[in-house]
């Protein structure tokens, strides 16, 4: 290889951890002559793919980022006006730098490991609070997908609380005609399978009955009028149904909230609070609802509780409500949702305050109000007079406005060929509003304005103007100059455990390496201020790299066609269940609604089944961990008539390449189902074998898993799915027409998110692994992951149980160790040794999935030998320590194990009472003391907080009776 190609393959070396020494040295260890032989031995013949991926050659990071830096130059970032849900904002640069360019904070994974997690607790504990304050209700989740999935999970949060699967009392749910069309296109796709019956209409006029279990507005609307809905949701709850608003957190700032005028839960978007458009996301959706329905909010709650020592601790609160808990009987599919981009918003909240908020909303207001006069004045008419940022002018025919706006480079909203929508944001400025006024004017007069500064708003009605405080909590008031923020931003990121720290081996979530080179691009405003309704011919560059990462994706799962929207992997699960429902229907198979899932399935699986109107048929699991293909010949048989299809994790969930699947896709295509294949293991197929070549009809791919999204905290995450052929006419559509730069109403399918394209800025991270690596690169992501996780089976099986190996004794890219013996012999619980391995300085593999009292390794192909011996030593050290347990040398309740993690405030304490010394409790091995991570606190009770449930930030006496306890 000469020097020149060398530099091209740089990037090989920077993704994959081993380097040749190490991996002849490792495969000693496991017992191959080379790396060929072990995927040989580990990955059915029948299944590899017999051919190099089609991908073009790898690119070094330099050239990459010059690469991407000419694609962006397509992309023209004109000034948006188009609203409907997505503004310019300021991303301050404090919150930039410090959160969303770092990996301290986009690595984390999400919080189920409290004791290393309070810093993002804390920081969506605060976003929980705002969203409360600000929607003027008691109970707020830690974000969800989009404003329009969040929505439908308002509706079917209602739906539940009148009606049962099999039994529908009240079907229909009452959608204001004024409520963003995405919003309405998600809410009629999420509808539809279940059985709800929506009936959209002017909130005004409509009459509700007891027909209806709910209804949504928007506050302010589609057309940015401010409405007062008190009496229509007086209606509501007089036939005893619920009311969400859709609603817009800057306006809250000075509109009465949806909780003071009656609603039963509010949802929308926290985009403009700091977090760019980026073409569609992501961004954090919010949720806030009335205290009675506290048990039936989807997505995760942060809620308050304690640790061992009795101190205030943050946790995920009712955890167990999780699909993995209620599977088929979960009314939520959510998992991944946009906890980074919760942070963001939230420090976006803490760092302006209620003053600062209050004042960026009154300067909108104030210049949406000079622009709507001025327009007024030349003559136009409006749709509404009240207004907050959003008006809607009236016109005889968009095109000359249409034409005058482009040659401004501006983008106004078309909603028809009359109506003209204007929505004022952050980034305005006067300069701004001459240019917009201008778009109104005959080019002969003047364009003219007036705009005094304490002018009153008066297109708020004072029937609606915002009279509670919020945000009176003093974190969001103690951090407004730079060096405050910060600070603050650095003392919650040092309480985490994140992948700048250790590896991360989350068995079937693949922590893997998020290259700095392919995060930087994010940042840059080609990428990041695209509006997703910005017209076709303004963004060339997102639709290239789209079009080539579709290809690559069909390519990389030997499929013909794919979706980008889902935007999480639960939501690709929905999608492509949606791609089955349609074909059957489409056959006039109606009545095939019966899924088969394997009990090992991830508990989104049937979760999202469900919500695709499915029933779930769980089929048996044998011994050594494959499918029970009698079980599942005699379920075929038995629903053969009825059967939709099957779901099946590949390799399995318990990390095994099953030679039977063929047999089993086969035997479902052979009973007229479909199969669908989840893709949260790809990370073991990629360039080896392919859903496409095992038979699978349909898969979603976790990019955020196999293709280096990172996982920040609990989302971002991107679930595009791919397809055959014969399914691609039921992939995802959408409203908006980018070609016809509006709204359309004919098209083919409905949409399953918010924006076209999802969470489509960092799908240039996915774009970027591809391209980076390339064809071979991507394979040999592959096997290293397979040489990874292998390895460390190999140091670990003399001294734990591992189970379910493939035929040849191998595992795939990930592994289960059993701890479930030690309960017996020792009385230590896979918890004890999940918090003790915080005390070596590592987050725990994945908990009891998808056997309970197990742990799953996953250690990716980013980490090199180095740290793959560090985490096996660290558990050999456990090992080690539960053997003095069970050899009666160590207590059998008090012990290093039972009392992990240990913090500084209990090695230090004066007095030590403990068995065993302060040297063994908190540097248990001599790698710690060279780079020791502190948990911030001690084991955090996780019953207390779902007794008590707390999830707004508690009054400041509750933190300093904290201080004073320590
Ligand atoms: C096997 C499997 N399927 C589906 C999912 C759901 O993906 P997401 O969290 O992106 O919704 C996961 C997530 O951990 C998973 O491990």
């Amino acid at each position: 290889m000469n020097l020149f190609d060398r530099e091209q393959l740089e990037f090989h070396r920077r993704h994959i951890g081993p380097d040749k020494q190490e991996t002849s040295r490792m495969l000693k260890t496991t017992g191959e002559a080379n790396l060929a032989q072990l995927i040989d031995k580990t990955v059915p013949s029948g299944i590899r793919m017999k051919k190099d991926l089609k991908i073009p050659e790898a690119m070094s990071e330099f050239e990459y980022l010059q690469h991407i830096k000419e694609i962006s130059m397509q992309n023209q970032v004109f000034k948006n006006y188009i609203g409907q849900g997505y503004y310019d904002t300021i991303t301050p640069s404090v919150i930039l730098r410090n959160v969303f360019e770092n990996p301290g904070w986009y690595t984390q994974y999400t919080p189920y490991q409290a004791e290393i997690s309070q810093g993002r607790l804390e920081s969506l504990l605060n976003f929980q609070t705002m969203v409360s304050d600000l929607t003027g209700l008691p109970i707020a989740n830690a974000s969800l997908l989009d404003e329009a999935t969040a929505a439908a999970e308002a509706m079917t949060m209602f739906f539940n609380m009148h009606n049962k699967h099999d039994h529908i009392d009240r079907p229909k749910f009452f959608v204001d005609r004024d409520i963003f069309p995405q919003t309405r296109d998600v809410l009629h796709t999420r509808a539809v399978p279940i059985g709800i019956e929506i009936v959209t209409g002017d909130y005004a006029s409509v009459k509700i009955d007891e027909h209806y279990f709910g209804a949504i507005v928007q506050y302010p609307n589609d057309k940015g009028s401010v409405e007062d809905y008190r009496r229509f949701i007086s209606a509501v709850h007089a036939s005893g149904g619920y009311v969400v608003m859709a609603t817009d957190l800057l306006a809250l700032t000075l509109l009465t909230p949806p909780g003071e005028l009656g609603a039963d839960a509010a949802c929308g978007s926290a985009q403009r609070f700091g977090v760019p458009m980026g073409f569609g996301g992501p961004h954090a959706a919010f949720f806030s609802t009335k205290d009675e329905f506290k048990r039936s909010i989807p997505g995760r709650i942060i809620g308050v509780s304690i640790d061992a020592e009795g101190n205030r601790a943050l946790r995920m609160a009712l955890q167990t409500r999780e699909q993995h808990i209620k599977r088929e009987k979960a009314t939520s599919n959510i998992c991944t949702a946009q906890a980074l981009l919760a942070n963001m918003a939230s420090f976006y909240a803490v760092y302006h305050g209620a003053e600062g908020l209050i004042n960026i909303a009154k300067r909108i207001a104030l210049l949406a109000q000079t622009a709507a006069e001025a327009i007024t004045e030349i003559g136009f008419d409006l749709v509404s007079e009240n207004y907050f940022d959003t008006f809607t002018v009236i016109t005889e025919d968009i095109r000359p406005i249409r034409e005058k706006a482009l040659r401004q480079q501006i983008n106004l909203r078309y909603f028809d060929d009359r109506h003209i929508g204007i929505s004022v944001d952050e980034t305005t400025s006067l300069k701004d509003l001459f240019d917009l006024i201008n778009c109104f004017t005959n080019d002969v007069d003047a364009v003219t304005f007036f705009l005094e500064e304490d002018s009153t708003l008066d297109h708020i009605p004072g029937t609606l103007t915002r009279t509670s405080p919020f945000l009176t909590h003093p974190v969001f008031n103690a951090h407004h100059s730079e060096s405050q923020m910060m600070r603050y931003i650095k003392s919650l990121e040092n309480k985490d455990l994140s992948l700048n720290t250790s590896m991360i081996s989350l068995g079937s979530c693949t922590m893997k390496l998020n290259a700095a080179s392919e995060m930087i691009p994010l940042s840059w405003s080609h990428w990041s201020r695209m509006h997703p309704f910005a017209p076709a011919e303004q963004t060339k560059g997102y639709r290239q790299i789209l079009s080539e990462l579709s290809g690559y994706l069909c390519e990389i799962t030997a499929f013909d066609a794919c979706s980008l929207q889902p935007n999480s992997g639960a939501q690709g699960e929905y999608a492509g269940l949606l791609t089955i429902r349609g074909y059957h229907t489409s056959r006039g198979d109606h009545h095939r609604n019966v899924m088969l899932i394997p009990i090992s399935a991830h508990g989104t699986n049937p979760a999202s089944a469900v919500m695709a109107g499915m029933k779930v048929v769980v089929v048996k699991a044998l011994e050594n961990g494959y499918i029970d293909i009698a079980d599942l010949t005699i379920k075929a048989e038995q629903y053969s008539h009825e059967l939709s299809g099957i779901m099946i994790t590949y390799p399995s969930t318990y990390g095994v390449y099953e030679e039977t699947i063929k047999e089993i896709t086969d035997i479902i295509h052979a009973h007229g189902g479909q199969v669908y294949m989840d893709g949260a293991n790809m990370n073991a197929q990629v360039g080896l074998t392919a859903p496409g070549l095992i038979g699978a009809d349909v898969c979603h791919l976790n990019l955020h898993k196999t293709f280096a999204i990172p996982h920040g905290g609990g989302g971002p995450g991107m679930g595009p799915i791919c397809v055959k052929s014969h399914l691609a006419p039921f992939l995802p559509g959408h409203v908006y027409s980018a070609e016809k730069g509006m709204v359309i109403h004919d098209q083919q399918q409905t949409a399953v998110s918010a924006a076209p394209y999802g969470s489509a800025s960092i799908l240039l991270i996915s774009y970027a692994y591809i391209r980076m690596l390339g064809y071979d690169g991507v394979r040999m992501a592959t096997e290293y992951a397979i040489l990874n996780a292998n390895y460390m089976r190999a140091r670990l099986q003399n001294d734990f149980d591992i189970l379910y190996l493939g035929t040849n004794g191998t595992c795939a890219h990930e592994f289960i160790v059993d701890l479930r013996p030690f309960k017996k012999s020792a009385d230590i619980e896979a918890e004890d040794v999940a918090k003790r391995l915080i005390d070596y300085g590592f987050h725990a593999p994945t908990m009891s999935f998808p056997v309970p009292g197990t742990i799953m390794i996953e250690p990716t192909e980013s980490e090199d030998k180095a740290e793959l011996d560090r985490f096996c030593e660290a558990l050999l050290g456990i090992r080690e320590e539960i053997r003095q347990i069970e050899e009666g040398k160590a207590d059998k309740k008090d012990n290093v194990l039972k009392n992990a993690p240990h913090t500084q405030f209990t090695v230090i304490k004066d007095e030590w009472t403990k068995p065993y010394s302060r040297e063994k409790a908190a540097f248990p091995l001599d790698y710690v003391r060279l780079n020791k991570f502190w948990p911030s606190v001690s084991r955090v009770n996780n019953t207390h907080g779902d007794r008590n449930l707390i999830c707004t930030c508690e009054p400041v006496s509750a933190y300093a009776e904290e201080e004073s306890s320590r």
